[in-house]
């Protein structure tokens, strides 16, 4: 984790946050990852009058590294506003554990407040490929 350079990667989340599509919860988040090929992918949460629809700002920024042709993952920063920073929701923890084994998550607000985690911190005993042939992730 202290080889990973932060500051770009919270510079990208806060920057993306601004630009999120959120006027039914007026809650943005902004999502920067760091694929092993160096490249880093962003993305914003993007809601809709259909609420399932809603995508969160790690599974757009997935996308973009996938569409991109990056598959593994380094590092993210997730931003929000708020008191705390916030953890990326479930959902958004099981598509990270697809492609990175042990990811660093730093959580940061436009205020300063951080915090630093791990994927496996965050989704203990995740659902793995390995899981669909011997029960084991
Ligand atoms: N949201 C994210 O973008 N990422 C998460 O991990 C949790 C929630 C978004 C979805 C919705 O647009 C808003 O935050 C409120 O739930």
């Amino acid at each position: 984790m202290s080889d990973i350079d932060w500051e770009p990667l919270v510079e990208a989340a806060l920057k993306v946050r601004e630009l999120a599509y959120a006027p039914y919860s007026s809650y943005r988040v902004g999502a920067a990852l760091l694929a092993d090929d160096g490249r880093t992918f962003i993305g914003c949460n993007v809601e809709n009058a259909a609420f399932p629809v809603c995508l969160c700002a790690e599974q757009a920024a997935i996308g973009a590294a996938v569409a991109s042709g990056s598959r593994s993952f380094v590092a993210l920063v997730v931003a929000t506003a708020g008191a705390r920073p916030a953890p990326p929701c479930g959902m958004c923890r099981q598509a990270l554990s697809e492609l990175a084994a042990d990811l660093p998550v730093l959580l940061v607000t436009p205020d300063g407040v951080r915090e630093h985690w791990t994927l496996s911190k965050l989704l203990p005993g995740a659902f793995k490929a390995g899981t669909l042939t011997d029960g084991q992730g």
